[in-house]
Protein backbone atom coordinates (compact mmCIF):
# COMPACT_ATOMS: atom_id res chain seq x y z
CA UNK A 1 0.00 0.00 0.00
CA UNK A 2 2.63 2.50 -1.02
CA UNK A 3 1.69 4.99 -3.92
CA UNK A 4 5.08 5.81 -5.73
CA UNK A 5 7.34 5.04 -2.32
CA UNK A 6 8.80 7.89 -1.81
CA UNK A 7 7.54 7.85 2.08
CA UNK A 8 8.26 4.34 1.78
CA UNK A 9 12.00 4.87 0.65
CA UNK A 10 12.63 7.19 3.39
CA UNK A 11 11.28 5.02 5.68
CA UNK A 12 13.18 2.00 4.80
CA UNK A 13 16.34 4.11 5.19
CA UNK A 14 15.60 4.87 8.79
CA UNK A 15 14.72 1.39 9.35
CA UNK A 16 18.32 0.05 7.62
CA UNK A 17 20.01 1.96 10.59
CA UNK A 18 18.94 -1.01 12.42
CA UNK A 19 17.87 -3.59 10.48
CA UNK A 20 20.97 -5.06 7.88
CA UNK A 21 18.55 -7.08 5.49
CA UNK A 22 15.00 -6.14 4.85
CA UNK A 23 12.47 -8.16 2.91
CA UNK A 24 10.11 -5.60 2.02
CA UNK A 25 6.73 -6.77 0.11
CA UNK A 26 5.22 -4.22 -1.73
CA UNK A 27 1.22 -4.24 -2.34
CA UNK A 28 0.14 -1.62 -4.71
CA UNK A 29 -2.69 -2.08 -7.17
CA UNK A 30 -1.52 0.58 -9.68
CA UNK A 31 0.97 -0.12 -12.37
CA UNK A 32 2.35 3.16 -12.49
CA UNK A 33 2.98 3.68 -8.86
CA UNK A 34 4.95 0.59 -8.68
CA UNK A 35 6.93 1.57 -11.62
CA UNK A 36 7.78 5.04 -10.24
CA UNK A 37 8.46 3.41 -7.02
CA UNK A 38 10.54 0.60 -8.63
CA UNK A 39 12.56 3.42 -10.64
CA UNK A 40 13.41 4.76 -6.84
CA UNK A 41 14.54 1.77 -5.84
CA UNK A 42 17.09 1.99 -8.62
CA UNK A 43 18.26 5.73 -8.43
CA UNK A 44 18.81 4.62 -5.02
CA UNK A 45 20.02 1.28 -4.50
CA UNK A 46 23.48 1.90 -3.01
CA UNK A 47 21.21 3.15 0.19
CA UNK A 48 19.41 0.47 0.03
CA UNK A 49 21.87 -2.06 -0.38
CA UNK A 50 19.68 -5.25 1.54
CA UNK A 51 16.99 -4.49 1.23
CA UNK A 52 15.31 -6.84 -1.22
CA UNK A 53 11.30 -6.37 -2.91
CA UNK A 54 8.73 -8.59 -3.43
CA UNK A 55 6.82 -6.64 -6.17
CA UNK A 56 2.66 -7.37 -5.93
CA UNK A 57 0.50 -5.32 -8.36
CA UNK A 58 -2.32 -6.01 -6.26
CA UNK A 59 -4.67 -4.48 -3.56
CA UNK A 60 -4.48 -5.22 -0.13
CA UNK A 61 -7.91 -7.07 -0.22
CA UNK A 62 -6.64 -9.39 -2.98
CA UNK A 63 -3.14 -9.86 -1.44
CA UNK A 64 -4.84 -10.88 2.16
CA UNK A 65 -7.63 -13.24 0.54
CA UNK A 66 -4.42 -14.62 -1.88
CA UNK A 67 -2.50 -15.37 1.32
CA UNK A 68 -5.07 -16.70 3.46
CA UNK A 69 -2.78 -20.25 4.09
CA UNK A 70 -1.37 -18.03 7.05
CA UNK A 71 2.23 -18.44 5.50
CA UNK A 72 3.23 -14.74 5.45
CA UNK A 73 5.02 -13.26 8.46
CA UNK A 74 5.84 -9.81 9.00
CA UNK A 75 7.51 -7.28 11.48
CA UNK A 76 6.04 -3.64 10.24
CA UNK A 77 3.25 -3.26 7.92
CA UNK A 78 2.58 0.66 6.56
CA UNK A 79 -0.37 1.79 4.80
CA UNK A 80 0.36 5.93 4.77
CA UNK A 81 -2.80 7.29 3.14
CA UNK A 82 -3.54 4.58 1.42
CA UNK A 83 -6.42 3.01 3.17
CA UNK A 84 -9.03 4.86 1.63
CA UNK A 85 -10.81 1.92 -0.58
CA UNK A 86 -11.49 -0.48 1.91
CA UNK A 87 -15.55 -1.04 2.71
CA UNK A 88 -16.27 -0.27 5.98
CA UNK A 89 -18.21 -3.52 6.50
CA UNK A 90 -14.63 -5.33 5.27
CA UNK A 91 -12.24 -3.11 7.42
CA UNK A 92 -11.96 -5.77 10.34
CA UNK A 93 -11.23 -8.84 8.25
CA UNK A 94 -8.51 -7.28 6.44
CA UNK A 95 -6.82 -5.43 10.12
CA UNK A 96 -7.37 -8.75 11.64
CA UNK A 97 -5.46 -10.78 8.10
CA UNK A 98 -2.95 -8.15 9.11
CA UNK A 99 -2.54 -7.81 12.43
CA UNK A 100 -2.38 -12.36 12.27
CA UNK A 101 0.65 -11.96 10.02
CA UNK A 102 2.32 -9.54 11.90
CA UNK A 103 4.39 -9.45 15.16
CA UNK A 104 5.60 -5.48 15.64
CA UNK A 105 4.03 -2.80 14.27
CA UNK A 106 1.31 -1.40 11.76
CA UNK A 107 1.66 1.76 11.17
CA UNK A 108 -1.30 3.74 9.60
CA UNK A 109 -1.72 6.96 7.93
CA UNK A 110 -4.92 8.92 7.07
CA UNK A 111 -6.49 12.39 6.48
CA UNK A 112 -8.19 13.37 10.46
CA UNK A 113 -11.58 14.26 9.86
CA UNK A 114 -10.85 18.21 10.99
CA UNK A 115 -9.15 18.70 7.94
CA UNK A 116 -10.17 20.13 4.73
CA UNK A 117 -10.98 17.56 2.68
CA UNK A 118 -13.04 15.68 5.46
CA UNK A 119 -15.09 18.75 5.94
CA UNK A 120 -15.99 19.55 2.47
CA UNK A 121 -16.91 16.09 1.83
CA UNK A 122 -18.89 16.27 4.82
CA UNK A 123 -20.56 19.35 4.07
CA UNK A 124 -21.51 18.72 -0.04
CA UNK A 125 -21.58 15.01 -0.38
CA UNK A 126 -24.88 13.36 -0.13
CA UNK A 127 -25.20 10.00 2.38
CA UNK A 128 -25.13 7.85 -0.70
CA UNK A 129 -21.86 9.11 -2.06
CA UNK A 130 -19.83 5.91 -2.50
CA UNK A 131 -17.06 7.64 0.06
CA UNK A 132 -19.28 7.46 2.83
CA UNK A 133 -18.64 4.11 2.69
CA UNK A 134 -14.82 4.41 3.53
CA UNK A 135 -13.22 4.09 6.45
CA UNK A 136 -12.11 6.85 8.70
CA UNK A 137 -9.76 7.21 11.40
CA UNK A 138 -12.54 6.17 13.96
CA UNK A 139 -13.76 3.01 12.22
CA UNK A 140 -10.07 2.03 12.07
CA UNK A 141 -9.47 2.47 15.96
CA UNK A 142 -13.41 0.71 16.23
CA UNK A 143 -11.56 -2.24 14.67
CA UNK A 144 -8.67 -2.57 16.37
CA UNK A 145 -10.48 -2.37 19.59
CA UNK A 146 -12.84 -5.07 18.85
CA UNK A 147 -9.77 -7.02 17.74
CA UNK A 148 -8.19 -6.57 21.13
CA UNK A 149 -5.18 -4.87 19.65
CA UNK A 150 -3.68 -1.97 21.02
CA UNK A 151 -2.63 1.08 19.50
CA UNK A 152 -1.57 4.59 20.09
CA UNK A 153 -2.80 8.11 18.31
CA UNK A 154 -1.86 11.28 17.07
CA UNK A 155 -2.71 13.81 14.81
CA UNK A 156 0.36 15.81 13.05
CA UNK A 157 -0.59 18.67 10.97
CA UNK A 158 -0.33 18.98 7.09
CA UNK A 159 -1.27 21.71 4.82
CA UNK A 160 -1.67 21.54 1.02
CA UNK A 161 -1.47 24.91 -1.74
CA UNK A 162 -4.58 25.41 -3.23
CA UNK A 163 -4.50 28.45 -4.68
CA UNK A 164 -4.31 26.66 -8.26
CA UNK A 165 -8.09 25.97 -7.48
CA UNK A 166 -9.24 29.94 -8.08
CA UNK A 167 -7.10 30.42 -11.26
CA UNK A 168 -9.61 30.19 -13.92
CA UNK A 169 -7.11 28.85 -16.16
CA UNK A 170 -5.08 26.58 -13.90
CA UNK A 171 -4.77 23.35 -15.06
CA UNK A 172 -3.39 22.18 -11.66
CA UNK A 173 -6.45 23.84 -10.54
CA UNK A 174 -9.14 21.90 -12.74
CA UNK A 175 -7.32 18.63 -11.45
CA UNK A 176 -7.42 19.61 -7.83
CA UNK A 177 -10.49 20.43 -8.08
CA UNK A 178 -11.76 16.96 -9.78
CA UNK A 179 -10.21 15.40 -7.07
CA UNK A 180 -11.57 17.19 -4.08
CA UNK A 181 -14.99 17.02 -5.26
CA UNK A 182 -14.53 13.16 -6.70
CA UNK A 183 -15.78 14.49 -10.21
CA UNK A 184 -13.73 14.70 -13.55
CA UNK A 185 -14.33 18.02 -15.20
CA UNK A 186 -16.56 19.70 -12.13
CA UNK A 187 -14.95 23.30 -13.20
CA UNK A 188 -15.91 22.95 -16.58
CA UNK A 189 -19.28 21.07 -16.55
CA UNK A 190 -20.35 21.39 -12.89
CA UNK A 191 -23.31 23.53 -11.91
CA UNK A 192 -21.71 27.02 -11.66
CA UNK A 193 -23.79 27.95 -8.44
CA UNK A 194 -22.71 25.32 -6.54
CA UNK A 195 -18.84 25.82 -8.09
CA UNK A 196 -18.96 29.10 -6.53
CA UNK A 197 -19.91 27.84 -3.09
CA UNK A 198 -17.86 25.56 -2.68
CA UNK A 199 -14.60 28.01 -3.50
CA UNK A 200 -16.16 30.35 -0.69
CA UNK A 201 -16.25 27.19 1.83
CA UNK A 202 -12.33 26.36 0.51
CA UNK A 203 -11.86 30.09 1.47
CA UNK A 204 -13.67 29.68 5.41
CA UNK A 205 -11.63 30.98 8.06
CA UNK A 206 -10.73 27.20 9.53
CA UNK A 207 -10.73 25.54 5.95
CA UNK A 208 -7.77 27.34 4.71
CA UNK A 209 -5.42 30.23 5.78
CA UNK A 210 -3.61 32.89 3.49
CA UNK A 211 0.36 33.17 3.81
CA UNK A 212 2.38 34.94 1.29
CA UNK A 213 -0.39 35.61 -0.73
CA UNK A 214 -1.03 32.04 -1.55
CA UNK A 215 -4.13 30.07 0.12
CA UNK A 216 -3.02 26.70 2.14
CA UNK A 217 -5.70 24.18 3.48
CA UNK A 218 -5.61 22.38 6.47
CA UNK A 219 -4.86 18.64 5.63
CA UNK A 220 -4.06 16.98 9.19
CA UNK A 221 -2.86 13.58 9.53
CA UNK A 222 -4.10 10.74 11.58
CA UNK A 223 -1.45 8.17 13.20
CA UNK A 224 -2.31 5.21 14.13
CA UNK A 225 0.46 2.49 15.79
CA UNK A 226 -0.42 -0.55 16.46
CA UNK A 227 1.69 -3.11 18.55
CA UNK A 228 0.96 -6.63 17.40
CA UNK A 229 2.22 -10.53 18.53
CA UNK A 230 0.20 -12.45 15.62
CA UNK A 231 -2.92 -11.29 16.40
CA UNK A 232 -3.08 -10.82 20.39
C1 LIG B 1 -2.02 8.79 -1.97
S1 LIG B 1 -1.13 7.37 -2.50
C2 LIG B 1 -0.09 7.15 -1.10
C3 LIG B 1 1.34 7.38 -1.43
C4 LIG B 1 2.36 7.27 -0.33
N1 LIG B 1 2.10 6.26 0.65
C5 LIG B 1 2.50 8.63 0.31
O1 LIG B 1 1.95 8.85 1.40
O2 LIG B 1 3.11 9.47 -0.30
C6 LIG B 1 -2.32 6.10 -2.27
C7 LIG B 1 -1.90 4.76 -2.90
O3 LIG B 1 -2.69 3.75 -2.29
C8 LIG B 1 -3.00 2.81 -3.29
N2 LIG B 1 -4.21 2.09 -2.85
C9 LIG B 1 -5.47 2.54 -2.84
N3 LIG B 1 -6.30 1.58 -2.39
C10 LIG B 1 -5.53 0.51 -2.09
C11 LIG B 1 -5.81 -0.79 -1.60
N4 LIG B 1 -7.05 -1.17 -1.33
N5 LIG B 1 -4.78 -1.65 -1.44
C12 LIG B 1 -3.53 -1.27 -1.73
N6 LIG B 1 -3.19 -0.04 -2.19
C13 LIG B 1 -4.19 0.83 -2.38
C14 LIG B 1 -3.25 3.66 -4.54
O4 LIG B 1 -3.11 2.90 -5.72
C15 LIG B 1 -2.20 4.73 -4.39
O5 LIG B 1 -1.02 4.41 -5.09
Amino acid sequence: MVGPGIVEVQMLKQLMKKFRLIECTVVEPSGEQITSYKNLVEEQKDALNGVTFDWRQETIQEFCKANADGSKKFHFVSAIHSCYFIAKQDLDFYLNTLCEWTKGKILIMLGAETGCFNRLEKKFFGSTHPSKMLPRENSIRESFQSLGVSYETKVIPGECDITSCFESDSRVGKLLLDFLLQRVGCRDDGPPELLKVIKEFLKTEGISHIRNGRIYAAVPTHVIVASTSYGA
